[in-house]
């Protein structure tokens, strides 16, 4: 593997119409966990999937928190400038468009904050059981990207209204805003599965 700022895995296009993913896990998780779920949803994309730096009681997660839900919103903002270098590094490394971000949990966070801080490192954004990650969001220009969100009613970690604002705040910086919400907690069902490969297939 290339050496670059990140641990990660990279699976070149088999499809060149098909758009790069940038895959981002959850807490716990690493650069192999979405690389099946990247290749079931837009099969041919060229997947960029790092790993999280922080590790929380060994456990890898793209930034720092004080406690479930609540952000150390500095570490937030740095990290979403380090991963949105790293995605540089790679477009020129590997010679990619603008990645779609396809995130899950504190992987979908970093994402949103990268939209927020960061936004021509994406070209669009698919988050899973994602929170606002930032108390106050940036003036941001997200016209012309399109962003799904998937949250889950039940989920005991995201509050509704909380995943409720950060679409909202995604639409009002222009971003093309899908927000579904599943009778579903924090996990992953076929539900997503079937919304992600649609929202793909659009
Ligand atoms: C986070 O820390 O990003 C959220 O609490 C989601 C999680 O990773 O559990």
């Amino acid at each position: 593997m290339t050496e670059l700022s990140f641990i990660h895995r990279y699976e070149p296009a088999t499809d060149p119409s098909r758009p790069p993913l940038l895959l981002l896990h959850g807490t716990g998780g690493d650069e192999n966990d979405l690389l099946g779920l990247g290749r079931m949803i837009s099969p041919g994309s060229a997947l960029l999937s790092p790993r999280g730096k922080i590790l929380e009681n060994g456990m890898p997660r793209f930034f720092r928190r004080l406690a479930e839900g609540v952000f150390d919103e500095e570490d937030v903002r740095f990290r979403a400038n380090e991963l949105a270098d790293f995605v540089t590094e790679a477009r020129k490394a590997y010679g990619l468009e603008a990645p779609i971000a396809v995130g899950f949990s504190n992987g979908a966070n970093i994402a949103a904050a990268m939209l927020m801080l960061r936004p021509e490192a994406l070209s669009g954004a698919a988050l899973l059981r994602a929170m606002v990650p930032l108390s106050r969001a940036p003036a941001v220009d997200l016209a012309g990207k399109r962003v799904l969100m998937v949250s889950g009613a039940m989920d005991p970690i995201i509050p509704a209204d909380n995943s409720k604002r950060l679409a909202a705040s995604l639409s009002a910086s222009g971003a093309e805003i899908q927000h579904e919400i599943l009778t579903a907690g924090h996990n992953l069902s076929q539900t997503d599965l079937q919304l992600l490969v649609r929202w793909f297939a659009e």
